[in-house]
């Protein structure tokens, strides 16, 4: 059905004329840009430094109580007996909760496309009952006057389990996989052309699989919350990445109207898809009504493992046909990958393969392997990770086999159009940007023949790869725009700033668009009392925001020329007649003629003028193929004695549009290759098939890549703007990850000979 409805809205919207819908005409900021582009520091910074800013854990309340989780041991069961007598006995325990006493409650509904307002991960009951569905699922919770005490009275919790036979294992459960029909908003099974036949006859094929472990979020801050009942309204200081729809879902469960619960998440220490609506801000909640107090609830470290879901594991195969002159004939991308019923993320690996190259045929299609497991979720490039890492390994495959340059055999396969639907792509300069990529890494040093070079014991190598990762906007982000007669514009709604410099990027935004310098602009965001912006995911916030001040400005425009009247140097001018400049408004054809906000409002006796807007629905993304893309290149040494992989030089070649603010942007695109090293070669969630339980549930024995494993990091981009997009933007949060493992591998390859297929690339593989 979900199928039908996009595909029939995509037919469609190809006959409507571009001009008449969003993006059909360039955002004129493209061309007139004062803030934006500079390099401006973030506007947060101070007060993180200082220590000012504060975090949902940090705030302080009076009679606060603390709160500890205990998970379950075994995976599938039933508690059998439950002791809580000694925890209640222990000192400065308030409350011992579990399934026996906690509220009554109904589920989440689960984050879909459908429902923009559902944002659970898990839609299994929490402490509704004596079930347990897997291994670190939360069985009871202990409040205590500190978090010591409550820390140890979780521990005198006696239960027993009845265990029930579980479903724990990978490659048992594949035979059972689902096969759904969409994967987000795309059909799931895509077949053109005969692939199986097209890959048979090829002159040049490869035909392997593609190995990916589950990864583990870890965000410098671990998930909390600071909640407080005030008569009948709840307070909840949460750390997340979706803030509005956070408080729409708790007042759901709690039978609260909206304006009931007021969600505050000001600051966010990393999110990554992993900071989302988990059973801890529930319990908290229930918790705290229970007890008539104030509640926090910071987890663990290792209850961050238990109970938030991470990346899927995944098994994935990628076959590629190509002709004597390299031309691909099919491009096949299958998998499987674990998404239990009662998760929410798809982990759609295989759109990349969607949009990269040409091919006469494909056949792509994923599987979901059900597991009794926390459910996974959304964490950096869900999919688009790991799904570059398969396809990307395999064209360097096939290049080798060939005995062609990697980046020419893309050259050649380089698509004019979306492969798959046609559409024609907003913009994009994969190959500029590996042309300049190339020059800039010094790619013509590299040798193509395996292990040709060598110091002592380490064998040098060189790869490189694409990434991709489409763009999205959120449909009905709000923001509510006021003007001030002294000048100065405040913008607010509900937006999350988890690092990336969201304020920031949307003051330089706000000053361009309406012609008045950056520090006349402030923003306040984090509070689902303001308008409900969009929340941060899918490296879509900015343009999403960007989309909704430009709609305020325009509601404003109209505002002030009414306001401005006949006795206005403006007087006749409607909207579409004039520009927002120099503080005010002008006439574009006659410059001569302007009225500076302050003489409209003083003159018609008006302190302030405030405007609330929504952004246009986003429908260039079904109009157009729009997709941010990169090139990834890397120099490493392989150590012949110990196996040992150090990475030397990592660039990233980025094709986003518009680069907003080059500081912000480069801190992003860095940080997401760094978790791409850790991607390749560090990161994987141990999982004990016997128990379904995590063996690595520390930051001490799940590696993340720390600073001696990082190398100078390059970042350099196209910054050729999306006619399409506001601000000609694209997304650049997710990118950054996408094709580093890949370009890792490659460069592994190409020191040592070696092709590991499977992540990550440890010094054992290599031996
Ligand atoms: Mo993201 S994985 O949409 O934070």
């Amino acid at each position: 059905m979900q199928n039908v409805v996009i595909e029939t809205v995509k037919t469609a919207l190809g006959w409507v004329p571009a001009q008449w819908l969003p993006g059909g005409t360039p955002d004129p900021l493209i061309e007139r840009r004062v803030a934006l582009g500079r390099q401006d520091s973030r506007l947060d910074g101070p007060a993180k430094v200082t220590g000012l800013a504060r975090f949902a854990a940090e705030v302080p309340m009076e009679r606060l109580c603390y709160g500890a989780l205990l998970h379950s041991t075994v995976t599938r069961g039933r508690i059998a007996r439950l002791d809580t007598a000694a925890a209640e006995a222990a000192p400065g325990v308030v409350l011992v909760m579990t399934h026996r006493n906690m509220p009554r409650i109904g589920t989440l509904a689960l984050i879909g496309v459908s429902d923009l307002s559902a944002v659970g991960n898990s839609s299994l009951p929490i402490l509704q009952n004596d079930e347990v569905r897997y291994n670190g699922q939360v069985v009871a919770a202990v409040l205590a006057e500190t978090q010591e005490q409550a820390d140890h009275a979780a521990s005198l919790i006696e239960i027993d389990y009845a265990v029930e036979a579980a479903k724990t294992r990978f490659d048992d459960a594949k035979a059972a996989a689902r096969t759904p029909a969409s994967i987000l908003i795309e059909r799931n099974h895509v077949l053109v052309g005969n692939a199986a036949q097209e890959v048979d006859r090829a002159a040049h094929r490869v035909d392997n699989l593609y190995r990916t472990p589950g990864h583990n979020h870890n965000a410098i801050e671990l998930h909390a919350v600071t909640v407080a009942w005030q008569g009948e309204t709840l307070l909840v200081h949460d750390a997340t990445q979706m803030i509005a729809p956070s408080a729409n879902a708790l007042a759901k469960l709690f039978g609260l109207k909206k304006q009931q619960v007021r969600v505050l998440s000001p600051y966010v220490g990393g999110g990554f898809g992993g900071k989302g609506l988990w059973d801890h801000q529930v319990v908290a909640v229930a918790a705290a009504k229970l007890v008539g107090r104030p509640v926090r609830l910071m987890l663990s470290r290792e209850s961050v493992y238990r109970m938030i879901g991470g990346r899927s594991p995944s098994e994935q195969r990628v076959a590629i046909g190509a002709d004597a002159d390299g031309r691909f004939n099919a491009i096949i991308h299958t998998g499987y990958s674990v998404m239990p019923p009662y998760g929410a993320c798809p982990e759609q690996y295989t759109m990349c393969s969607r949009a990269l190259y040409n091919a006469k045929s494909f056949e792509i299609v994923q599987h979901h392997v059900d597991l009794d497991i926390v459910p996974n979720t959304y964490m950096r490039a869900p999919g688009e990770a790991i799904g570059t890492f398969a396809i990307e390994c395999a064209v360097d495959e096939l290049a080798h086999q060939m005995g062609i340059d990697p980046i020419e055999l893309r050259r050649r396969n380089e698509p004019e159009r979306h492969p798959l639907s046609g559409t024609a792509f907003s913009q994009r300069a994969l190959t500029t940007a590996y042309a300049e990529g190339a020059q800039h890494f010094g790619w013509e040093r590299r040798l193509a023949e395996p292990g040709a070079r060598r110091d002592g014991e380490w064998r040098i190598g060189m790869g490189c790869a694409s990434g991709s990762f489409p763009y999205a906007r959120m449909p009905g982000a709000h923001v509510r725009l006021t003007l001030r007669r002294d000048g100065t514009v405040n913008l607010s709604c509900s937006a999350q700033e988890m690092g990336m410099g969201t304020s920031t990027v949307q003051v330089q935004h706000a000053a361009d668009r309406l012609g008045l310098p950056v520090e006349a602009i402030s923003f306040d965001m984090g509070d689902s009392a303001l308008p409900a912006g969009s929340m941060a995911g899918g490296s879509s916030q900015t343009v999403s925001l960007a989309a909704a001040i430009m709609a305020a400005t325009e509601k404003l425009t109209g505002e002030l020329l009414r306001l401005a009247g006949n006795d206005s140097p403006l007087a006749g001018l409607r909207a579409r007649d004039v520009q927002l400049v120099d503080a005010g408004i002008g006439d574009v054809a006659d410059t001569a003629r302007h009225e500076s906000y302050r003489s409209i409002l003083t003159r018609a006796a008006r302190e302030e003028v405030s405007v609330i807007a929504a952004g246009s629905p986003p429908l260039e993304m079904l109009k157009f193929a729009m997709h941010s893309s990169s090139a990834v290149f890397c120099e490493l040494r392989v150590s012949e004695v110990t196996g040992e992989i150090r990475i030397d030089r990592l660039l990233g070649s980025f094709d986003c549009g518009t680069i907003l603010n080059p500081k912000t942007a480069a801190s992003q695109f860095k940080g997401g290759m760094i978790m791409g090293i850790g991607l390749a070669l560090t990161e994987e969630t141990l999982f004990d098939a016997r128990n379904g339980r995590i063996m690595n549930a520390t930051l001490a024995d799940y590696h993340i890549p720390v600073h001696l494993d990082v190398p100078e990091i390059d970042v350099i981009w196209t910054g050729i703007p999306d006619p399409r997009s506001p601000l000609g933007a694209r997304g650049i949060g997710e990118i950054g990850i996408t094709g580093v493992a890949a370009a890792i591998a490659n460069a592994v390859f190409n020191a040592t000979g070696k092709r590991i297929r499977d992540l990550p690339i440890t010094l054992d593989k290599l031996l």
